[in-house]
């Protein structure tokens, strides 16, 4: 995919998501379509997903693809590293990263990118592996970043959450 083609792929999808979740305040299909429109655009999403913050550690939420784990705790994995820097994570080859945990053994690269509510508070990760070498940039990070502000910290979300 060449960069243009990845930003008209992220535009395309994103205008999608706006449409579609146009006054919805639940968390769950806030996720659920997200992670369904991002992975129908953009070929080299192999697993995609959101691990939610749950009694101080990560559990998997929405996601499309083969089985994730279930729990992970903050201190493991490439999705527990960017929950306690609260920073996004790109992994050019999860071979070449200790903390990275393998759900599947297919993936190769991977972005995740934390999410946060209206007060600043972590409430998830988003996860996206691809079965390629560098699949991820920062075009998937600017874009990622500012849908997942948009729907979550700046778009009302229920109380509780669910
Ligand atoms: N690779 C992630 C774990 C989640 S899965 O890939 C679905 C990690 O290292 O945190």
């Amino acid at each position: 995919m060449t960069t243009a083609t990845k930003h008209e792929a992220y535009q395309n999808a994103i205008s999608e998501i706006d449409a579609v979740l146009e006054g919805e305040e639940n968390m769950i299909l806030k996720m659920a379509t997200i992670n369904c429109l991002l992975k129908a655009h953009l070929p080299y999403y192999f697993w995609v997903g959101f691990y939610c913050v749950n009694a101080g550690e990560l559990i998997v939420g929405p996601y499309q693809g083969t089985l994730g784990c279930l729990h992970i705790s903050f201190q493991k994995g490439v999705c527990g590293r960017a929950a306690r820097m609260e920073i996004t994570q790109i992994v050019e080859n999860v071979h070449n990263d200790p903390e990275h945990i393998a759900c599947d053994a297919l993936s190769v690269s991977e972005i995740v990118v934390p999410v946060f509510d209206k007060k600043g508070r972590l409430i998830a990760v988003f996860d996206v592996d691809s079965t390629e070498e560098g699949s991820f940039d920062d075009v998937d990070k600017h874009y990622l970043e500012a849908v997942l502000q948009k729907h979550f910290q700046e778009m009302p979300l229920q109380k509780n959450y669910l």
